[in-house]
């Protein structure tokens, strides 16, 4: 199992299984699986209304004795209408009742804008808007390693300008910013500057969502379809996905590639028993567009939107 240390002395396994979008009849045998031949993090999130079903899965391996609680790397997300201090905790607690779970290991800002309480999850127009400031925010995710609920806290799609103002204003510092890390989008400055900071980068949509990039209009086409990709993956006698997630841990970062296919949840979690050759890394390097698959354009103008920087 190959982790990566958090700046709090505790330990992110490398690979995890993302869970977005997988579907509450499917999502369980997929936890499942992934437990039994040995991913031990999974990432889920309130928002994708899945934490019951990843929490049974859990449930049944932690009964059948196939892993014990303190060998899982459990990770939820605050979604954007709760982002006021006093809903912090009380979230958690939901999502910790969801997922029958004492505590989370890690428990992530989703993003750094925060909508109205009572609003769409997804609104539609600015009145929804709340501009509650993520600083605030982050003293009821403090408050949540307090009263031992989550064991790290962190932030997902912060840029460097707002991973330095939470930097400049905690008690305890996030651990891992999760973001958006793909051949085509490879985050390289950010990850360095996390890095500088003894923050660990989580690389989500690691494939590019690969059939979703086919026929999505300004949805870059994954690199797991690159021919030139299938050529080096032939040449490994491994898949083009496998490379592709290969090249994304030499980044330094973790990977949660998600999957409720028996064979592709295996296939992800082997890509240790190669490593890629400097030209082959070099072609990958060059596949940078800098094009997001996950940008949320519809909020662009919220106060707190972070993609309007750089990194
Ligand atoms: N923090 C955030 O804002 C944020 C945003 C997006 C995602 N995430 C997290 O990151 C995880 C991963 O991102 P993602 O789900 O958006 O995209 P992804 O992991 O890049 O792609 C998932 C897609 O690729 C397919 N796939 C998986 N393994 C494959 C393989 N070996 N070969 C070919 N296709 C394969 C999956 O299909 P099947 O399932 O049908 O096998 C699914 O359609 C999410 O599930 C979620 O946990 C976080």
């Amino acid at each position: 199992m190959r982790r990566l240390q958090l700046n709090n002395g505790l330990f992110i396994p490398t690979i995890g299984l993302g869970t977005y979008k997988s579907h509450s009849n499917e999502v369980k045998e997929a936890v499942k699986y992934a437990i039994d031949i040995g991913y031990r993090h999974i990432d889920t999130a309130w928002y994708y209304k899945n934490e019951k079903e990843v929490g049974d899965a859990i449930c049944d391996k932690l009964k059948e004795g196939v892993v014990k609680r303190e060998e899982l790397f459990i990770v939820t997300k605050l979604w954007n209408n709760f982002h006021e201090t006093k809903n912090v905790v009380p979230k958690l607690r939901e999502s910790l009742e969801s997922l029958k779970l004492d505590y989370v290991d890690l428990f992530l800002i989703h993003w750094p804008f925060a909508f109205k309480e009572d609003a769409d999850l997804l609104p539609s127009d600015s009145t929804s808007y709340s501009d509650v400031d993520y600083l605030q925010t982050w003293q009821g995710m403090e408050e949540c390693v307090k009263l031992g609920l989550a064991k790290s806290i962190g932030l997902s799609n912060f840029n460097e300008e707002q991973i330095t103002r939470i930097l400049q204003n905690c008690k305890i510092k996030p651990v891992v910013n999760q973001v958006e890390v793909n051949p085509n989008f490879n985050q390289k400055g950010l990850i360095q500057f996390c890095k500088e900071r003894d923050i660990v980068v989580t690389g989500f949509c690691p494939l590019g969502r690969s059939t979703q990039s086919i026929d999505t209009p300004d949805c870059p086409l994954s690199t797991i379809l690159d021919p030139k990709v299938k050529e080096i993956a032939e040449k490994y006698g491994k898949t083009s996905a496998q490379v592709v997630l290969r090249y994304l841990v030499t980044l330094g970062i973790s990977v949660i590639p998600k999957s409720v296919t028996k064979s592709r949840i295996l296939e992800n979690f082997q890509i240790f028993d190669f490593d890629l050759g400097p030209e082959d890394i070099h072609y990958l390097d060059s596949c940078n567009r800098n094009q997001r698959v996950s940008a949320m354009t519809p909020y662009k103008d919220h106060k707190y939107y972070p993609f309007i920087i750089e990194n």
